[in-house]
């Protein structure tokens, strides 16, 4: 039993825990010849590092990745590209505090994985949440890294779109916000405002969650295939594999449900440029699990931090009700860094998806209008 890969065609699996060594992933299946070093991928890591605001767990985790295999300078350009064996990647862990977990050796933190890890396995590494940490999602974004080369006309951006009960204002979208405050957020006045609300949730010793939009453009029609593999079935399942995450949605989501068959489906026209132009994207870039050639949107609701100041009830190992009250350092809104992470896996379902598409399409991909 595995349960530690994801992925087909391009596909990679991680390992390690919090405070082990280190932690690693193997990406297999990445195509050969593409140009790849350890900067492409350390600017993916640095969004996600700990540490970089008062609004972010304290724990300083450089996060400098390692390529160990799968590249080698092609001596014809002098650039370090890829080989086509697996590519190992792996990233030191260098602040851990074992002893800030002592106390939960035995005691069960409500809403952590603490319980069900000691139910199912009988044992559980309890420095830093073992193998539950999100540590792990530090590989997620390297891997991410390496399917983003794959398909370099998809451009994959995220964005925090809800921390708490507090929405952006959806008319003040601007991407290039998302970079200039500390939330990654593109609604400025809702930055602001989120700062003061955060500050009040880390000074009661409190947490909160958040809801963040990935986006995906670029991805052409036909990628993706229906039922079981459906793009859209995937993506659920890349996101829903990330720690903290309670729910998805694929374009309008959850609100479809309330609109008129009028409103919901996305009318066509011709268009210019070899596709049809459609009128709206409330589809979310897919129907019938195959990308439309419209944006791929697609968002994920992270719970709150369930690691808090405040003391709780509990029970611990043997049997015993508990007060419990978590040191340690901790994400006020884990749903900030998780940002990172989300546009990580959407890059590599979509780098898989257009590695299968052109394994059983290939060249013969059909182009609109289609032939009478
Ligand atoms: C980027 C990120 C950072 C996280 N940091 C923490 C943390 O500091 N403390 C905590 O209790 N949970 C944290 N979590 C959430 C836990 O890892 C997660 O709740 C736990 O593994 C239980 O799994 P589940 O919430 O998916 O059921 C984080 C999640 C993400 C995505």
């Amino acid at each position: 039993m595995s349960h530690n890969t994801f992925g087909h065609l391009f596909r990679f699996g991680t390992f390690g825990e919090s405070h082990g060594p280190l932690i690693g992933c193997m990406v297999d299946g990445c195509p050969p010849r593409i140009p790849l070093t350890e900067a492409d991928l350390q600017g993916f890591l640095d969004k996600r590092r700990p540490g970089q605001s008062r609004f972010t767990t304290q724990r300083q985790e450089p996060d400098q990745v390692r390529i160990v295999s799968g590249v080698m300078v092609d001596e014809r350009t002098g650039v370090q590209v890829t080989t086509g064996a697996s590519i190992g990647l792996i990233i030191e862990n260098v602040d851990q505090r074992s002893k800030d977990y002592g106390e939960i050796r035995n005691q069960y933190r409500p809403g952590h994985a603490d319980f069900t890890y000691d139910a199912k396995y009988g044992i559980r590494d309890y420095r830093g949440g073992g193998r539950s940490s999100a540590r792990e999602t530090a590989m997620r974004v390297a891997a991410g890294g390496v399917a983003r080369k794959v398909i370099p006309g998809v451009t994959v951006r995220g964005a925090l779109v809800q921390m708490g009960p507090h929405k952006i204002n959806r008319a003040n979208w601007d991407w290039a916000q998302v970079d200039e405050n500390p939330f990654f957020c593109p609604d400025a006045e809702a930055a602001q405002a989120w700062e003061a609300y955060l500050d009040g949730v880390r000074k009661a010793g409190s947490s909160c969650g958040a809801v963040i939009e990935v986006v995906a453009e670029g991805v052409p029609p036909g990628w993706g295939a229906p039922l079981y593999a459906k793009l859209d079935a995937e993506i659920a399942s890349a996101f829903m594999s990330i720690n903290a995450v309670k729910a998805v949605e694929i374009g309008d989501g959850m609100a479809a449900a309330a609109l008129s068959g009028e409103d919901n489906a996305d009318q066509m026209r011709t268009g210019n440029a070899g596709q049809p132009h459609f009128l709206s994207n409330h589809a979310g870039g897919i129907l019938g699990g195959v990308s439309t050639g419209q944006p791929v949107v697609a968002r994920f609701a992270v719970k709150p931090t369930s690691s808090i100041l405040t003391t709780r009830q509990s029970v611990d190992r043997f049997g015993a009700d508990v007060e419990i009250r978590t040191k340690g350092r901790h994400d006020p809104c884990v749903g900030i860094r998780a940002v990172p992470v989300g546009e990580a896996m959407m890059a590599i379902v979509l780098a898989d998806a257009y590695l299968r598409h052109r394994a059983q399409v290939g060249d013969g991909a059909p182009q609109w209008p289609f032939a009478r």
